[in-house]
């Protein structure tokens, strides 16, 4: 039954060095949570730290992409002071902002509703020029099992594909549009629904950028597989039937379980991750309970 045969081709289990063993960071204690990314920060009080706690915390995010920070106590200003340590944050304009905070948007999940806010394999808001480089969510509830959010790391998306689809893929943008999440495009009637009750989202505000399929990173100088089906809905110059092949591939290529991970909240915890290399997914498995999150994104650079 040739068909069958799965061909073993990925190369993810040589082409990194696992972050087993973090190195030692003096303000807080880390662990990883795979060994392809994501982590567990212990001993940092985020409305406290030190000017060199959040610098070892950026590299704790360079190094393992997505952290979970349990055990935090944070108001609305205290979050936002926070986010203005790494940078600017960005409004959103898809979103109901919390009242008396802008920079805010709650994320707020029901018992009843079917469809969960963030449940595609995506970047943030790469259909922005500067699309935002950390994103963070503070969580007020959440169920006692379940509404953990997905990673995928995107260095080991382009180290591993094939080296002529590397090179056929090298300096090629794609088209990032908001067309697909929020506009006709998106996967169903009950999913856009379900988003007007998050968004404000009307049909002048759709809007696209160009960026590079594989991205560098500025900070590691990495290149990242830079493509999502929540976004991507071309290939620059191409149509979307020429371009939804190669796209299929590289969309469920990027999400290989290898190059995943998960981290789960309680409340008082705060996540924040680098969509300049990773993806993320809201798991939508716990129906009848209610999860509410705080989301504060961060300014980022043009992709190049
Ligand atoms: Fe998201």
């Amino acid at each position: 039954m040739p068909g069958y045969i799965t061909t073993f081709s990925y190369q993810s289990a040589v082409s990194h060095v696992p972050q087993f063993a973090p190195r030692n960071f003096k303000h807080f204690c880390v662990e990883p949570v795979t060994g392809a990314m994501g982590a567990v920060v212990e001993g940092i009080d985020l409305r406290t730290a030190s000017d060199e706690a959040i610098a070892e915390l950026e590299q704790a995010l360079v190094d393992h992409l997505a952290l979970m920070i349990h055990d935090q106590d944070l108001s609305p200003a205290e979050q936002i002071a926070f986010a203005r340590r790494l940078g600017r944050p960005m409004p959103w304009p898809f979103a109901k902002k919390m009242e008396g905070y802008p920079e805010i948007t709650e994320l707020i999940q029901e018992p009843h509703d079917k469809y969960a806010f963030g449940g595609t394999w995506h970047s943030d808001s790469c259909n922005f020029e500067q699309p935002p480089k950390y994103t963070m969510l503070y969580c007020i509830e959440c169920p006692p099992v379940g509404g953990d959010t997905g990673f995928a790391n995107q260095y080991l998306a382009w180290e591993t594909l094939d080296p002529e689809l590397k090179a056929e893929l090298e300096g090629v943008r794609g088209v990032y549009s908001t067309e697909l999440g929020y506009g006709t495009g998106s996967a169903s009637e009950e999913v856009q629904s379900n988003a007007t009750t998050h968004t404000i989202y009307s049909p002048e505000q759709l809007n696209e950028a160009l960026h590079p399929v594989a991205r560098t990173h500025p900070v590691t100088g990495r290149k990242a597989l830079y493509v999502n089906d929540s976004f991507t809905v071309s290939f620059e110059g191409k149509t979307q039937d020429e371009s939804l092949p190669l796209l299929r591939k590289l969309w469920a290529h990027a999400i290989t379980p290898e190059f995943c991970a998960r981290l789960r909240y309680t409340p008082g915890s705060l996540a924040i991750w680098d969509n300049r290399c990773c993806l993320h997914y809201a798991h939508s498995d716990y129906p009848g309970h209610r999860r509410h999150m705080r989301r504060i994104v961060v300014e980022g650079e043009k992709p190049v």
